[in-house]
């Protein structure tokens, strides 16, 4: 679904063009190598590795350096790094945009993660813990800046609580850098996922660093007038999307649709399981059946979420242990919804 036809809405990131400025958010457990595939097969312009502990990278982790895997299918792809040491973030940094780089295909950018809120990373000054300590962000920005020649962005939040809202304030320090790129989760650390985003910490960003710079909009981004509204409330360049493509990858052709003015064909019963189940088997080739089936069940409870019968099916979903189980249960659910092609074209090879 990816076309060369431009919006007006194109940024760069580095030597990176981003035609609609669309991009998949990180998340940890979600955008595996599959979904980000799938993600930019429906028109995500650039996606983003889940985050990689940079002391796991330091201490040779082979498992580690098997989520910052890209290729072809998810490019451009930026991998994302998490860590409070300087040295350690620049040595990750080092190492995944080297010729022998784990990630196989060069990432388009290194991603500093500032945003991420849970106990066991802020506990260790990780994560979205650096927006309290302006300094050492700025000392992490640095030496992962002197450590790659790939463009560097960064990832934060509005701040750490409500009377600590100091996003402007990261954000110069990162611009001041020369970070390629700014993103905003309009929600403070303290705020986790709820309640609704504060646009106005965006629109801050956006009107207090160099415009040369793009900022990237994030939170609650759910349909294409939430990604209108983002843009037109905040200035913002770009959009980011997290939840909003949790078992609806076709997000980011509807948000790219109405950027055009051009109707929005909404996916089908049919396509719906046939990419559930193209990913899940690319799951399965990448990390085997054993844990590609435990790792996609939940992108399979997210592509059948509203189908009839998809409720009842679901415990049964949740205990399939092989790609021959999923299979039959996706056929099931698809001749219930009156999807029968697929069954069909399958059973006539
Ligand atoms: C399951 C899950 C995992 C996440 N993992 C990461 C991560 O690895 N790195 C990161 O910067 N943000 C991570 N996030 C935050 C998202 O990237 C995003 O900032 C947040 O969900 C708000 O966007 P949304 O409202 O579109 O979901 C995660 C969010 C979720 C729900």
């Amino acid at each position: 679904m990816k076309g060369s036809s431009t919006s007006g809405y194109a940024i760069h990131i580095g030597d990176t063009v981003l035609p609609n400025g669309l991009m998949l958010a990180p998340m940890a457990g979600v955008t595996d190598g599959p979904f980000r595939s799938v993600c930019a097969r429906c028109g995500a312009d650039y996606t983003v590795t889940e985050m990689i502990s940079a002391k796991a990278l330091w201490y040779h982790d082979k498992k580690t350096a098997l989520l910052a895997r890209i290729t072809e299918a998810h490019m451009p792809c930026a991998v994302q790094i998490f860590g409070s040491e300087p040295e350690i973030m620049a040595y990750a940094a080092q190492v995944l945009s080297s010729p022998e780089t784990p990630c196989e295909k060069m990432p388009a950018a290194i991603d500093i993660n500032m945003g991420c809120p849970m106990p066991k990373i802020v506990n260790n000054g990780e994560g979205a813990a650096l927006m309290r300590q302006p300094p050492l962000a700025g000392r992490i920005i640095e030496a992962v800046r002197k450590a790659t020649s790939l463009p560097v962005t960064v990832k934060i939040r509005a701040g750490w609580d409500c009377d600590h809202k100091n996003c402007v304030e990261i954000a110069q320090i990162a611009a001041s850098l020369g970070v390629a790129c700014v993103t905003v989760h309009g929600r403070t650390r303290s705020q986790m996922y709820a309640p609704g985003v504060d646009l106005s910490c965006i629109r801050a960003v956006r009107e207090r660093i160099d415009v040369r710079i793009p900022v990237i909009g994030n939170g609650d981004i759910f349909c294409a007038e939430d990604a209108q509204r983002m843009r037109r409330e905040t200035g913002c360049d770009g959009v980011m999307i997290a939840r909003g493509a949790y078992g609806n990858p076709w997000i980011f052709s509807e948000i790219r649709a109405a950027m055009m003015g051009v109707p929005f064909a909404v996916p089908s019963t049919e396509e719906r399981i046939e990419t559930a189940l193209a990913q899940i088997r690319e799951l399965v080739l990448l990390r085997g059946e054993f844990a590609g089936i435990r790792e996609g069940r939940k992108h399979l409870a997210w592509y059948t979420k509203g189908l009839a019968g998809a409720a009842s099916l679901r415990a049964r979903i949740m205990a399939a242990r092989s790609l021959d189980e999923v299979t039959a249960l996706l056929y099931t659910l698809a001749e219930k919804n009156g999807a029968l092609k697929i069954h069909e074209e399958e059973t006539e090879v």
